[in-house]
């Protein structure tokens, strides 16, 4: 199949574009740098800006599936005057157009865990509204909600260690934020199967093998180097206040939209990598990843899990 993936440079992008090239199928990467990629030989590169649809129009011809992997990081404050809305909802709009003016088959959207168009932060609405854009256009489509990734290059854990210190470290409402985060290994062959006629018209939300806490997610980062870490609480009014200030200050990586997220679940409900014939029980762990093993976590009470 001839496979556009816009955003193929990335984090996931990288390793996906990697996973499609192995089984057979003619990629080409759409992202604003496409040189800096890191890609196979033999994989083709398009230079477009998602939010300008001319620039990105003529990669779609000839392209029989469309897999959407831009981001804008939900974890910072946007830079460089572009919004959740213009990135995931425009671009969106914008790859959908000019796939159905190329008579595109299919389009495989990354969606995030817990996308909801009235949703608690920009992202989680903007990632929503664009599911809609999809599920209304005149393509095939599969949607693909992963929570958090980790992973070689990922954000996740240098964030978490961005927002803690080592020893002792203050975190909104005790980190007690719940994510079930899912090695980008384990989840780029789920997507990549998803190009397939199979997996039309399905949604899936995928999580890892288990729930941590912010707080668990702190402690595996720092033990990993060989040091421990106790969280206090700062309360979550307090740190609302805090980044509400600090919104409009640049050197201020955080505001109030990260805050929200800070505050929001994201776990899985009904885990789907099982539609893709994988057992959660096979998915790597948080600690396996960092060569840490978990203990002394605390069962989660829905789901019996166990975290760190
Ligand atoms: N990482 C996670 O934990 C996670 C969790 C849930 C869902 N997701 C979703 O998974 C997808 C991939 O995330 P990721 O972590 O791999 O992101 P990433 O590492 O930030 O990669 C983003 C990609 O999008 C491209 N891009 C950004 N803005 C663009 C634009 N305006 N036009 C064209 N290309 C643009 C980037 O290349 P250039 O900068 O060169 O343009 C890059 O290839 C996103 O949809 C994200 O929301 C990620």
């Amino acid at each position: 199949m001839n496979v556009l993936v816009a955003g193929g440079t990335g984090f996931i992008g990288t390793r996906f574009v990697r996973e499609l090239h192995d089984g057979g199928h003619d990629v080409t990467v759409l992202a604003r740098r496409p040189d800096d990629a890191d890609v196979p030989e033999g994989v083709e590169r398009v230079r477009g800006d998602v939010t300008a649809y001319d620039s990105i129009e003529g990669a779609l011809a000839g392209q029989d599936v469309v897999v959407n992997l831009v981001s804008l990081s939900p974890l910072f404050k946007p830079t460089g005057g572009t919004s959740h809305t213009e990135v995931h909802l425009g671009g969106t709009r914008n790859l959908v157009d000019a796939a159905e003016a190329h008579d595109v088959r299919k389009m495989v959207q990354m969606s995030a865990l817990g996308a909801d168009a009235t949703g608690p932060t920009e992202y989680l609405r903007a990632k929503g509204q664009a599911e809609q854009v999809v599920a209304d256009a005149d393509l095939a489509h599969t949607i693909f909600r992963p929570s958090v990734v980790f992973g070689d290059g990922g954000e996740f854990v240098p964030f978490t260690k961005l927002l803690t210190t080592p020893y002792v470290t203050a975190l909104p409402g005790g980190g007690r934020t719940r994510f079930q985060p899912i090695w980008v290994e384990d989840l780029t062959p789920m997507l990549a199967a998803c190009v397939e006629a199979e997996h039309d018209g399905e949604g899936y939300d995928v999580g890892g093998p288990e729930v941590l806490t912010l707080a668990d997610v702190a402690r595996l980062a720092y033990r990993a180097e060989g040091r421990s870490v106790k969280v206090v609480p700062v309360p979550m009014a307090l740190a609302r206040v805090g980044l509400t200030v600090a919104d409009p200050l640049p050197f201020v990586p955080f505001g109030s939209d990260q805050y929200r997220s800070l505050r929001v679940d994201n776990t899985v409900a009904d885990n789907r990598v099982d539609a893709f014939g994988v057992a959660e029980s096979d998915l790597t762990t948080l600690g396996e990843y960092l060569g840490v093993s978990g203990s002394g976590g605390t069962p989660d009470p829905s789901t019996g899990k166990t975290g760190v």
